[in-house]
């Protein structure tokens, strides 16, 4: 039902320089696989075959990722290594990729109206690959709301409770509840300022969202940093129709910042990299971690 995903990806990545200078955010390795790997699986986990990403400049390799290298293949061909390549291989034939490049960064919301060429006018899925979602033995967070998508056929937000402190640094929502795990939106606030948020549930990197969402792009004006906010679109569209926001199930790291990035890393080679027949390795990690959180810093 929903075939495309967006990956903006065109952003400076300022929380994490000097890694960024260079080199896009989306493809730092969260262990062995860039971010960008983690949510292109999670859209073909959900169904989804078209991957449309958002570039800019410097974000070349982003390209090169979903793409063969020949001469390496060749290096490693009829060797142990080969296996490592497989997921990406798997990824490569599985879906197909296009890229459109965003001029100026302008703001998410600007990022999201620049991949309307390779969207087309259909309901699509918006990944921020730098956060990072898992849900360990269960359907991904994509999955989740692409399943909500059939049965309400609106625009969807995931939100999750952060704690107070952080609350200004997201697009935060209120709104009716319609079940325990989702809510009918009525107000949002780009970064609220303290004393002003409507709450403390604040979007998180994915949505679904209805192809009206880019005329209500169009006429939003610059918000909050002077940049185009997805968060004031699509309040527009929730005073006009309906917007949901759903508390997803799983875990979420925020790799844009160097804690969540490190959270990320460390959960991940525990619960996705370690083989179940690797359990003494990781019972000696955790011992090794625990240990290191003992100590004074
Ligand atoms: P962020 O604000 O998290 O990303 O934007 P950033 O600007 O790259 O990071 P910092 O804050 O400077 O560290 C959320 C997502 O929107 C994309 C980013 O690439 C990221 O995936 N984005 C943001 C764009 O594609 N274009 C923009 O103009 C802004």
């Amino acid at each position: 039902m929903i075939k495309k995903c967006l990956f903006p990806a065109a952003g400076y990545g300022t929380r994490f320089l000097p890694a960024t200078k260079s080199m896009p955010k989306e493809m730092m390795p969260v262990v062995n696989k860039p971010l960008i790997e983690y949510g292109v699986e999670e859209a073909i986990n959900a169904g989804m075959e078209s991957m449309c990403i958002v570039t800019g400049r410097g974000k070349h390799t982003l390209m090169d990722h979903f793409d063969k290298n020949y001469e390496l293949e060749h290096h490693i061909e009829g060797t142990n290594k080969e296996e490592l390549l497989v997921d990406i291989r798997n990824i490569i034939d599985s879906a197909n990729f296009t890229y459109i490049r965003q001029q100026e960064m302008k703001g998410l919301g600007h990022a999201i109206l620049t991949g309307r060429e390779l969207v087309g006018d259909e309901p699509f899925a918006v990944v921020l690959a730098d956060d990072l979602c898992v849900n360990i033995g269960g359907d991904g967070v994509l999955d989740q709301m692409v399943n909500l998508y059939k049965q309400f056929r609106c625009s969807i937000v995931a939100v999750q409770e952060v704690p107070k402190e952080d609350v200004h640094k997201y697009g935060v929502i209120a709104g009716e509840s319609i079940r325990d795990d989702l809510l009918l939106i009525n107000d949002m606030v780009e970064k609220p300022a303290p004393g002003a948020e409507p709450s403390n549930l604040a979007i998180i990197g994915r949505y679904i969202l209805t192809p009206d969402i880019f005329e209500l792009i169009e006429s939003t004006e610059p918000g909050k940093g002077g940049e185009i906010q997805i968060t004031d679109a699509l309040l527009q569209q929730a005073q006009k129709g309906c917007v949901i926001a759903y508390k997803f199930k799983g875990e979420r790291f925020d790799c844009g910042s160097v804690e969540g990035y490190l959270d990320a890393t460390n959960f991940c080679f525990q619960n996705l990299y370690l083989k179940d027949d690797q359990a003494e390795l990781k019972q000696k990690r955790t011992e090794k971690f625990s240990s290191i959180a003992l100590e004074p810093v």
